[in-house]
This record gives structure tokens, sequence and C-alpha cells, in this order.
């Protein structure tokens, strides 16, 4: 039997795929377990997911790991998601070194408690000669969040003098933005069933092609990720063109 990896065309990859990681509180309340369980067995699929990237040959992997509005959940369910989060860090990142992938992340770093960010910091600095995949945590994250910030930033800069603000065109706009310097995803999944961006990466979305499943984070496995990339492949993207203009610029 063909089995699902062996359909992807290697030559037609997504550079950067984009994941909204969702449905571990359900996964774990049909467990009649607590929402925290659901959020340990995410790492497992965590875990697959960027393996079955780096195996792949794709470059960026991005996930939506905690948002600006979580910050509104219970300081239990907080604690422990970052606890998970820092732990996982730790005990992967012999893993991350070994399998040449560099860790970013993008978000508020000054929302985080400050022994997180040293952390953080420090992996970052470790993994940052890798050449494989790029990972990207989005940790405090939040799309409006992020632009607001790159539209404070660019004040300051016209302000000083350093640009000038007839000079901002879109390009010199995403230089603004956590993701500067990363191409714009070209594939997004969302797990869970629901249809939403939840305000993440609005910008760098503008011509994602999106892939919804119903499949619960915890039970997302690399099948999951493969069958994603092979729907993705069978698309063709006209960034707002016919397929007849598709050569013009
Ligand atoms: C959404 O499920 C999931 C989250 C808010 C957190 C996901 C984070 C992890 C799995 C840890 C990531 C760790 C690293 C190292 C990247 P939900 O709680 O919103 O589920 P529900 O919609 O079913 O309630």
């Amino acid at each position: 039997m063909t089995e699902m990896k062996d359909k992807i065309d290697k030559n037609k990859l997504p550079g950067h795929i984009a994941i909204i990681m969702d449905g571990n509180g359900r996964w774990a309340k049909e467990r009649g377990s607590h929402r925290i369980f659901g959020h340990q067995n995410g790492i497992t699929a965590v875990k697959q997911a960027v393996e079955g990237a780096g195996e792949l040959g794709v470059k960026y992997l991005t996930l939506y790991a905690f948002s600006k509005e979580n910050w509104c959940r219970p300081q239990e369910e907080i604690d422990a998601l970052l606890d998970l989060m820092v732990s996982s860090i730790n005990s992967e990142t012999k893993a991350l070194i070994e399998n040449n992938v560099r860790l970013l992340v993008i978000g508020d770093m000054d929302s985080l408690p400050p022994a997180i960010v040293d952390k953080l910091i420090d992996v970052i600095d470790r993994t940052k000669g890798n050449t494989g995949l790029t990972l990207i945590v989005a940790l405090s994250y939040s799309a409006r969040w992020e632009i607001a910030r790159a539209a404070r930033l660019i004040a300051d800069d016209v302000r000083s003098g350093k640009i000038a603000g007839e000079d901002i065109d879109e390009e010199k706009f995403a230089h603004y933005l956590a993701t500067a310097d990363v191409p714009d995803p070209e594939l997004l999944i969302r797990t869970s069933g629901e249809y939403r961006l939840s305000n993440f990466m609005l910008w760098q979305l503008a011509y994602t092609e999106m892939y919804f499943t119903p499949t619960l984070w915890p039970d997302f496995r690399k099948e999951h990720l493969h069958r994603a990339i092979v729907d993705f492949q069978k698309r063709e993207r006209r960034f707002g063109k016919t397929s007849e203009q598709l050569n013009c610029d």
C-alpha cells in the first residue's frame, strides 16, 4: 500500500508550514481527564510535527503554542503549560542540536517570566548555527500585538530620522514584524475542526493555503502532516490572479 509520505512531491514542498495546535482540552475531556493531561499529550504531537517536517526537508515550521489571549486561562493551566514548554525544550535541546534544528521564538517576551526568557535565549543561542529546520515557537503571541508593535517601532524610527514615513511599503513594514527574515507560511494547518485564525500571523497568512482537520492535536502524527502536504500540493496557488495570469508580475 502506498503511504501518504510517498505521495509527497519533494520538489514542491511548502517552505514554511504554520500550525494552530488545537483540541488538547477536548481530547482530555473525552478521556474524563484534566485539560493539562491533554497538553501533556500534545507534546508527543509537537515532536511528531517537528520530526516529520525535518525529515522531509521543510525549512520553517511555526507552532502556535501560547497566545496572548491564553493568559486569561486559569493560573494553574497557564503554569502547567509554561512548565511543560520549558521542560520539553530542556529535554529536547540535545535532539534539536543533533538534528540540526534552529529554534526561534516570536511573541511578547516582556510578558513571560524572566527565567523562561533566559532559558529560551540560551537554546536559541545554542542552535543559532543550525541549518536544517527552523522551528519557530509562537509564545505569548498575537498578530494584532505584533502589527501594533511594528507600527510603534516604525514611528520611533521615523521620529529619530532613521527612515522617512513615505518610504514605508509592504516589504519594509514586514521587516518590523517578529517574523522579519522568515518567509511567509505557504501552508497553515489547524487541528480540532475549528475554522478560525485566532489572531495568528494575520499579516503573514495573506496568501497561505489553509488546511483544517478534525483531528485533535494530541492525536496528530507525521501521517497527518503528510496528508496536509499532499492536499496542499494538489492546489493551484493563484495569489489573486487567474490561472492564465500566473506568470505576470
Ligand atoms: C490548544 O488546545 C493548545 C494549547 C493552547 C497549547 C498547546 C501547547 C502545547 C502542546 C505545548 C507546546 C510545546 C512546545 C515546546 C512548542 P486547547 O486547550 O485550546 O484545547 P480545546 O480547544 O479543546 O479546549
